[in-house]
């Protein structure tokens, strides 16, 4: 499986730190914010992995990664997005990359906690489709809504103002190669983008999406407050911590006689 990480946009919502660099390259914490899904994935077993970017702080990307080496990879892939078409938009430019394979997409600015190992390799063994992840949170009216029955997710609304759940969709979606066919059936949604939750309802309609629940916190770091949170967040307890590390930090909490 190959990892497709997308850091494109104009960044408004965070003007202006936005005006003279891309979102993603912004601080959170101790590290630049594409920092933490580059590690995501690394932590997942993905070692192929495409940086989809654009604008004008585009060289920025490959003096900070280089070739990945601070991640432990041989070489990053770098694709560029012209304009602002959305994140499907941005997801196309990755066709020739996947080559046929299924993919796991992180929106760049997305952090969590925990390792998504686990949901990489119940994918992987996934027939055909997607899966996405899912947390509860308090503001579902901010993000991707899915509603969920049974074991199904049935729909997913971006941005409801009466949202139908409080699950969240966050921004780490896995695709089998269908994704960019889906892709060339979208039209842009009102605010002119392709949209992502699109793509995934194409797959709720097909019958082949599964979820699983995100064990840890997840923020995304687009606005003001979210970013002062993912800062705050990482600072406590660090992210994308390995089983290894959640396990072992389980082991000190439980005989210092906290319970998990
Ligand atoms: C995007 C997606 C939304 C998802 C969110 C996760 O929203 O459109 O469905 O829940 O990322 O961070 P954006 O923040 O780009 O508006």
């Amino acid at each position: 499986m190959k990892g497709v990480i997308l850091a494109g946009g104009l960044g408004t919502r965070l003007m202006p730190l936005t005006r003279v660099t891309n979102k993603h390259l912004l601080p959170v914490y101790n590290r630049p914010m594409i920092h933490y899904p580059i590690e995501c994935l690394v932590n997942a077993g993905i070692r192929d992995i495409m940086v989809v970017t654009g604008g004008d702080s585009a060289g920025d990307f490959l003096k900070l990664l280089g070739n990945g080496s601070d991640f432990g990879l041989d070489d990053i892939h770098y694709t560029y997005q012209k304009g602002e078409g959305g994140i499907a938009d941005a997801l196309r430019l990755a066709e020739h990359f996947a080559d046929g394979d299924k993919i796991v997409v992180v929106l760049g600015d997305n952090i969590i906690e925990k390792s998504i190992r686990k949901a990489v390799g119940d994918f992987f063994t996934q027939r055909r489709g997607a899966k996405i992840l899912l947390k509860q949170v308090e503001d579902p009216e901010r993000f991707g809504v899915a509603e969920i029955k049974g074991n199904s997710v049935v729909s997913i609304e971006e941005k409801p103002s009466n949202p139908k759940s409080n699950y969240a969709v966050i921004g780490i979606y896995m695709f089998d190669a269908q994704v960019f066919e889906i892709i060339k059936t979208l039209k842009p949604s009102g605010r002119g983008e392709l949209e992502i939750t699109d793509v995934n309802n194409a797959y709720i309609a097909q019958g082949t999406m599964t979820y699983e629940i995100l064990d840890g916190w997840w923020t995304d770091a687009g606005t003001f407050d979210s970013l002062l949170k993912a800062t705050n967040l990482v600072a406590q307890g660090g992210a994308n911590r390995t089983d290894d590390e959640v396990g072992g930090r389980a082991g000190e909490l439980a005989a210092a006689g906290i319970p998990a």
